[in-house]
Parts: structure tokens; sequence; C-alpha cells
């Protein structure tokens, strides 16, 4: 088929062209936005799931659901060594003058400017290079304990008093929120939970990695009330089929069952792999219906362009033994697998392992999804490893290592 017509998009926070499964969610996110523009109680909400789920593009949708509210919002992508100030001044301090601007002099809103200062001046940031200068006298005694969790919360305080006194209300949209410190996510958490108590109109909807449940948990053990946390997933089996149907049947094409039926077996539904398969598949076939013939050779050039690709630059920032672990990993099975038994796996006890999976898990690569269990954080990461080191036995690792 004609490649400049091709619909399907696959890449990181590509909007989908057909945005399949997620209507229940997204419903729960309007009426979240709702009940909190209309000043009511509404849980935070973090979207968690394995990566290429379609985290970033939902964040995206509810992006658009807020601005078609008139939301004032602030979009984030949390980095790995990001600290969390640093990630949201800039943004809160753009709100704040957005609502300073919004209409006549408002010492609510005035005030609110003050505490950002002081938050400011407390953390000491280089100011200067920041570029965030404001030109107003800070509210000493306010959010200046240096202390984030103590000034996080006066801050979004502040700020949510600003919102309601303008009648406009705020959304934190935050990406990759794994990757906050567990000490900041405190902060944050307790933050978001000063603003619910006094019913002010902030509310966060964030997205990461399976990880965060727990994370969220050590670092607050209320944040479980606080927050919902729903999954996001593969998608079923047909909303699966309309992701890949409804694209092609706008430009009058089609699928075989026996086509559609082999890219859910080759992709188990997970949405990265199925924008990637309908792309390759697209541009394979001639004529529609595209047929199960079309499909293996989409296969083919479908595999090794995420060996190539999505896999690869993950493999690429693993050390030689941290490519062990996960070759042990998928040496045992694809499912979440008891640490002991790759560590046994590997000929190698837990305790000796236990940096080993840390570092993993800070990485990205791995979670426990239970006490004990270790689980890829990217989908069918087990059969990648398995391709990309076919000849592997837990003796030649430990050889191997040896060597200088
Ligand atoms: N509901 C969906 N239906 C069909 N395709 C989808 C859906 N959600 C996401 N996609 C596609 O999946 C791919 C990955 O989406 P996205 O980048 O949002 O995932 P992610 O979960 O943020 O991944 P990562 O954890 O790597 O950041 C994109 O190509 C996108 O078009
Ligand atoms: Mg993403």
């Amino acid at each position: 088929m004609d490649p400049i017509r091709n619909p399907y998009a696959p890449g990181a926070g590509s909007q989908p062209p057909e945005l399949a499964g997620r209507e229940a969610l997204l419903d729960a996110a309007s009426v979240a936005l709702d009940r909190v523009k209309a000043g009511r109680h509404e849980r935070s909400f973090i979207a968690v799931g394995l990566r290429g789920v379609g985290k970033t593009v939902l964040l995206n949708r509810v992006r658009e659901l807020a601005e078609a509210r008139n939301y004032r919002l602030a979009l984030i992508e949390a980095r790995e060594d990001q600290p969390l100030p640093l990630l949201l001044l800039p943004h809160l301090r753009r709100l704040l003058l957005e609502l300073d601007r919004l209409g006549q002099l408002s010492e609510v809103v005035k005030r609110a400017l003050r505490v950002f200062k002081s938050f400011l001046t407390a953390i000491r940031l280089r100011q200067g290079d920041l570029e965030l200068v404001l030109d107003i006298d800070p509210e000493r005694g306010s959010a200046d304990s240096g202390q984030l969790d103590a000034d996080l919360p006066e801050l979004f305080v502040a700020l949510g008093r600003a919102a309601k006194d303008r009648g406009a209300a705020v959304l934190l949209l935050i990406d990759e929120l794994q990757y906050i410190a567990e000490d900041e996510l405190g902060a944050l958490i307790m933050a978001l939970h000063r603003t619910a108590q006094e019913s002010l109109p902030v509310l966060l909807v964030a997205a990461g990695l399976p990880q965060l449940v727990g994370q969220m948990g050590r670092s607050k053990s209320y944040a479980e009330r606080l927050f919902a946390f729903p999954e996001i997933g593969a998608l079923n089996d047909a909303d699966a089929r309309r992701a890949l149907a409804a694209p092609a049947a706008s430009a009058g094409i089609s699928y075989t069952d026996e086509a559609l039926d082999e890219i859910l077996a080759q992709t188990q539904g997970y949405p990265f792999f199925l924008q990637e398969w309908g792309y390759c598949a697209w541009n394979i076939a001639r004529l529609s219906p595209i047929c199960r013939q079309d499909i293996d050779k989409a296969t083919i050039e479908a595999i090794r362009k995420l060996d190539s690709s999505f896999f690869r630059v993950r493999f690429d920032r693993l050390t030689p033994r941290e490519r062990d672990y996960l070759r042990a990993m998928a040496d045992l099975g694809d499912g979440p697998l008891r640490s002991g038994d790759i560590a046994d796996r590997l000929g190698i006890s837990v305790m000796t392992a236990g940096p080993l999976r840390g570092g993993l898990i800070r990485k990205g690569m791995i979670y426990s999804p239970a006490h004990g269990d270790t689980a890829f954080t990217v989908p069918l990461f087990g059969a990648f490893m398995r391709r990309s080191m076919p000849v592997w036995s837990p003796r030649a690792a430990s050889k191997d290592r040896r060597k200088p």
C-alpha cells in the first residue's frame, strides 16, 4: 500500500490513529476534571504500565480534555537524576503569573507569588541560570524552611488558593514519574494531600512504570488511598483488532481474519507492537484485504526494526553481568519469576544477585510485581534476549565474568 498514506504511528508518544481500549479511563478522567473544577473532591490518578503500552499518549489525551475545560496546565516529563523542584519551578512560576494576569489585583494571588519567591530562595536555586526571576518580595516564613516536604505543600496550597480565587483549575501532568526520588515523591504526595483536604482545584494526572505503586507506598503509606492507580496494559482481543482495522478501514483497506489473528499472536496486543506490525503490514501488502502472507513478511520486518531500535537501545545500556541476569530470566520464562530462581539459574546466591537486580530496577529494565518476584518492564523482552544471546549457559556466563 502507498507508504505515504500509512496511518499507523509506531513511536514514543506518537498519537495512534485509533486510541483503542482506553475509553473507561478517559471517561473517569473527564469526570475527575469536571469535579475538581467544580470544587469537589477527586483523587488524582497515576496510570501505571510497562514500556510502550500508551501511557504518554494517554496523558496527551487527558491534556486535551483539560484544555477543553480551560484548565491551567503544567506538562512535565521527569528524568533520571533531575530533582523535582527543578522540574516543577518553571511551570509553577508560569502558572502563577498566568493567574496573576487573569483579572484584577488579587491579594491571594500576590501572596502565592510571594510564597513561590520564598520557596525559590530557600532551595537556593541559581535563579539567574534558570531565569526564574520574580519581581516580588518573598513571603518570609512561608515555604522557605528548606525542607521540601514542608515547603512544597505550602506552595501547592498557595497555588490552589490562587487558582480558586480566579475561578481557575490547575492540572499537573507528570510523565515517567518513577524517576522522581522517593523523598521528593513523598513531598509531592503531601502537597496534593493538603490541596485535597482544602478541596482546592489542583489535580495530578501522572504516568509511570509499575514499580511506581511501591515507590509511592514506601514514600507515604497513605498514598494508596490518596491516588488511584489505573493499570494500563495490552489491549484485549476486540480492542487490539479495532486498533489495527479501524485506521485501515478509513482508507478503504481491510484485513483477513487470519491476518489479524497472526498480528495479535505476535504482538500479544501490546499497543506499540500493534502500531509497528500495522505499519510494516501496510507497506508490504499490495492488495486489500491484507492477508496472512503479508503478515508473515511484516513479522520479519517488524522484529528486525524492533531489535535494532526499541530493544537495542535498552540492551546497549546493560553491563555484561546485567545481560546475564536478564538472559537467565529469559531462560526461565516470560511471566514474573521468583528472584531466587533467577539467582539459581545464574549459579549465584540471592545475596550476590541483589545489587545486580537493584541496578536493573533503577535502570527501569525490571520491576517487582510482588515481593520476591521479578519481571521485565519491556513487553516481549525475554524473546529478544533469547534472540540476541542464542547460545548462553550460566557456566559460560560466570566463566566470562572471570576474564579480566
Ligand atoms: N490505545 C492505543 N491503541 C493503539 N495504539 C496505541 C494505544 N496507546 C498507545 N498506542 C501506540 O503505542 C505506542 C507507544 O505509546 P506511548 O509512547 O504512549 O507508550 P508509553 O507507555 O508512554 O511508553 P514508554 O513507557 O516507553 O514511555 C505509540 O506508537 C502509540 O501510537
Ligand atoms: Mg511514555
